[in-house]
């Protein structure tokens, strides 16, 4: 066991093995107490706690369950660097009798599962504890049930009713949370988390809108979160904007919305403005680089590994602009953005 600090954590943490790789990140951690703030909450595979402390932030008690003792241990420590003591902790199998009985005042049962270091596509009862497992062993407990599942599962492989909660921070999908019987507020979510802020985006709240597909990019574009493309909420944030936005599909994975005005959504990754378009030639993106005022290029379109450095060097050949331009192929021009 030792004590670190880590990006993820405010305080330095006490860790063993892997505990604080797999451990949630404070700032997620804490929204996601925010959801579950109840009276008493039992986290069944709390590993070193970094979501466990939260929970006792924002709940009258909590119950922090772990089959591992080390970690269990790392937990007990870290409930006192962060000053909490409204935390019950039981070493054993979540899904044993033994502990279900010790936690059967639990309002919410949450479970962030282990997951197997290899596995072709993830499933919810190859998890540990599984899912399925959980809500069987539990019934008798609540139908208050929240569970962390890998954001990558194919969405086919979540066979339960529950809401789907896609969770991204700093622009990367972060989390999935799924969420079950008095839990579930509609079937699919987005969570952005900026700074200390988060913005959510829900199904059923709104009717998507159409985005008709665009030729190419209008004055500005932007790039929607991670966290709202999982969800598949794309309309319901094309409704809540206000403006028409037009579809640009960069390629199978990557889309862009693009309008005449301008938007500040926080639900957006990126926003860009439009400042060229050009051929697909290295010396016409050289010439519109300079003229202007670009510094440096970011090539966001496919080029041949072999070929990547002397293109590079081609295109940003005697640049000394202040401006850095993101360079998109669509419908086989490139168009250069300034991202703001
Ligand atoms: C992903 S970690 C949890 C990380 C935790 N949320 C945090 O923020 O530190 C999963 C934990 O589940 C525990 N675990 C696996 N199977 C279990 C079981 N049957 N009962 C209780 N805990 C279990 C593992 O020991 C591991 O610590």
């Amino acid at each position: 066991m030792e004590r670190i600090r880590s990006p993820k954590f405010s305080k330095p943490v006490y860790t063993c093995g892997e505990g604080l790789r797999f451990a949630t990140p404070e700032i997620v951690a804490s929204y996601r107490a925010g959801r579950l703030r109840c009276g008493v909450l039992a986290d069944i595979s709390c590993g070193i706690g970094g979501q466990t402390i939260c929970f006792a932030e924002e709940c009258g008690r909590v119950y922090g369950v772990d089959i591992d003792g080390e970690r269990l241990e790392c937990a007990r420590r870290n409930a006192r660097v962060y000053g909490v003591d409204n935390i019950t902790f039981i070493e054993g199998d979540a899904l044993s009798p033994q502990v279900v009985e010790q936690v059967v005042d639990a309002d919410i049962i949450f479970s962030d599962p282990a997951r197997p270091a290899t596995e072709d596509v993830r499933q919810t009862d190859s998890l540990r504890p599984g899912i399925p497992m959980v809500l069987e062993a539990y019934r008798d407990v609540t139908d208050s049930f929240a569970f962390e599942a890998p954001p990558q599962m194919p969405p086919e492989r979540i066979d339960f009713d529950c809401e789907r909660e896609y969770l991204s921070l700093d622009g990367q999908l972060n989390r999935l949370t799924l969420y079950f019987g008095p839990l579930k507020r509609c079937e699919r979510s987005a969570v952005v988390l900026k700074g200390d802020m988060y913005y959510r985006l829900k199904s059923g709240e709104a009717a998507p809108a159409g985005i008709p597909e665009a030729d190419e990019p209008l004055p500005y574009a932007f790039e929607p979160d991670p966290a709202v493309m999982k969800a598949e909420l794309l309309g319901e944030l094309a409704a809540g904007l206000n403006i028409p936005m037009g579809l640009v599909k960069i390629d199978a994975r990557r889309n862009l919305l693009t309008s005449e005005s301008n938007s500040d959504s926080p639900l957006f990754k990126n926003r860009y403005r439009l400042l060229d378009r050009v051929n697909i030639d290295c010396k016409l993106i050289n010439r519109s680089l300079k003229k202007n005022g670009v510094g440096k290029a970011v090539i966001r379109f496919h080029v041949d590994p072999e070929r990547y450095w002397d293109v590079r060097n081609r295109i940003e050949e005697g640049l000394t602009g202040n401006l850095t331009a993101h360079l998109f192929e669509i419908s086989g021009n490139i168009y250069l953005f300034e991202r703001y």
